[in-house]
């Protein structure tokens, strides 16, 4: 057994140094290394590098984590290095689109070029074989797309690196390596951002007669509706401001053959108020944040021809707001809080109330019954 490695591959590869000039060089297997008597700067570090596909990551801060920095010197017989893997836990977000390995690793002196594996709970994440260093040193890097082995990498796992190394008087290049894992979060902004507005208004009026034991009746009716929603998107969809309101009025009026006239006529305001955002805190928490309003209010005219009117109000408006505490999807806590005014008015009968509470407990409740005139 020969106490060197055999090169298994034939590896074609491009060295290049700061003047960009390039050198091919072949290895073969032997033991000998290969006679590299470059035009190469002497006091400059070169860097090898291969053309290919750059890997498409979003564009997300990934998160970055070193999984081991080690020196490979006298590591030939060795068993491999292990290092404890954790999977992120304090990322922000816990949903990545892209994972990447990065191995770095420098190099100077005379060595030949070795190959070197990856594992991670056994399963094999990257087989490469080092790039030959040079007196001045030799710096490469390669990024390896592993976002298949997404299951793999969320739990706690055994990570074993092997490069089997031989320092000696002659092969005196050591590499220095550092390995890297880069967690990509998925893109936000695939959710929709913008402003709606949408208006609906209707108008319907109506006019006929019945006639009757009282004579003739003639009836007029008239409806208006408008209904107007402006909507805010933000966030790719996590702040939604919903600001509504549907104003609906109508009359009827009867007019008798003794030309004393019935009518009823209501004008009708509903307006809806609606905040949620989710606030992110990292680890897989965020704040659901509401804010809601909500508005009926209605006044009444009946006019009974000699009788009389009969004018009354409502006003109710109820405003609540509420903070939840969403930890890996399960709400774990969460805060409400309320505000209600009912006001009821007509010439005979008054009510009023005003009442509030935050978490289940009543803060104030006022009543009134009589009419403040
Ligand atoms: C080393 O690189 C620097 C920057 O590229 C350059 O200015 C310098 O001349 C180089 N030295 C040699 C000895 O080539
Ligand atoms: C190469 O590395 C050795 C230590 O391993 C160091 O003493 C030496 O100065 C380095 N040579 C160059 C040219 O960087
Ligand atoms: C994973 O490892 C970390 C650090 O050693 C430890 O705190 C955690 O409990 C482990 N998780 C599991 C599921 O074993
Ligand atoms: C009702 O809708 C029509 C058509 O969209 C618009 O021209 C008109 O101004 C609206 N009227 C009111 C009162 O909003
Ligand atoms: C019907 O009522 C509306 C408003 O109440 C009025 O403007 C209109 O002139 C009336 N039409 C008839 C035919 O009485
Ligand atoms: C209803 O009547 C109120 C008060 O007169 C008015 O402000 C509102 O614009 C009316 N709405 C419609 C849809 O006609
Ligand atoms: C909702 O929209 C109306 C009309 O545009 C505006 O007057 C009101 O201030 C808005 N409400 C809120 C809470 O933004
Ligand atoms: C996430 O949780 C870990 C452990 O519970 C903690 O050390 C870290 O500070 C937290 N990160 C954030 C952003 O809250
Ligand atoms: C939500 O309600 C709280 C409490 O009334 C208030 O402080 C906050 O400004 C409101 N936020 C929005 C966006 O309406
Ligand atoms: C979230 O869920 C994962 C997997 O179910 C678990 O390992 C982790 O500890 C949970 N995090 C928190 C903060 O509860
Ligand atoms: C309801 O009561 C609260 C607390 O006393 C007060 O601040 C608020 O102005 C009252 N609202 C009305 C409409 O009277
Ligand atoms: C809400 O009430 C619960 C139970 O009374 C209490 O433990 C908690 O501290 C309260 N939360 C706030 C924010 O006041």
């Amino acid at each position: 057994m020969t106490a060197f490695p055999l090169i298994l591959l034939l590896l074609s590869l491009f060295l290049l140094n700061h003047s960009l000039s390039t050198a091919a060089n072949i290895h073969k297997k032997g033991h000998f290394r290969p006679k590299l008597k470059s035009h190469l700067s002497k006091t400059n570090i070169t860097t090898f590098f291969e053309v290919t596909k750059p890997i498409q990551v979003p564009r997300t801060k990934p998160c970055s984590y070193l999984l081991l920095q080690h020196d490979f010197g006298h590591t030939y017989e060795l068993p491999p290095v292990l290092a404890n893997y954790t999977p992120p836990s304090d990322c922000q977000c816990q949903n990545f689109a892209k994972i990447v390995l990065q191995w770095e690793a420098k190099s100077n002196g005379t060595q030949f070029d070795r190959i070197f594996g990856v594992w991670l709970g056994g399963v094999e994440l990257l087989r490469s074989c080092t790039a030959e260093p040079t007196a001045t040193g030799i710096v490469w890097t390669v990024k390896k797309d592993i976002t298949r082995y997404y299951s793999l990498l969320m739990s706690n796992q055994t990570l074993a690196v092997y490069l089997g190394n031989i320092v000696t008087n002659v092969y005196t290049g050591v590499y220095h390596v550092i390995l890297t894992v880069h967690f990509y979060p998925a893109e936000v902004s695939t959710g929709i951002n913008g402003n709606i507005l949408t208006t609906v208004n209707k108008s319907v009026s109506s006019v006929g007669w019945v006639k009757s034991s009282y004579g003739k009746i003639t009836t007029n009716s008239t409806q208006r509706f408008d209904f107007s929603n402006f909507m805010v998107l933000r966030e790719g969809g996590n702040l939604q401001i919903v600001n509504q309101t549907i104003s609906f009025n109508d009359s009827v009026h009867a007019k008798l053959p003794s030309s004393s006239v019935l009518s009823i006529k209501s004008t009708k305001r509903f307006p809806l108020y609606l905040y949620t955002d989710e606030v992110e805190e990292g680890n897989a928490t965020f704040l659901l944040v509401t804010n809601l309003t909500l508005g009926y209010n209605e006044k009444k005219r009946v006019k009974a021809g000699d009788f009389g009117l009969f004018d009354s109000s409502l006003k109710n408006l109820r405003n609540g707001q509420g903070v939840l505490l969403v930890v890996n999807n399960s709400v774990v806590a969460g805060i409400g809080s309320t505000q209600e005014v009912y006001r009821y008015d007509d010439s005979t009968f008054c009510y009023f109330r005003n009442v509030s509470s935050s978490n289940y407990t009543i803060l104030y409740d006022k009543e009134g019954k009589s009419c403040r005139k």
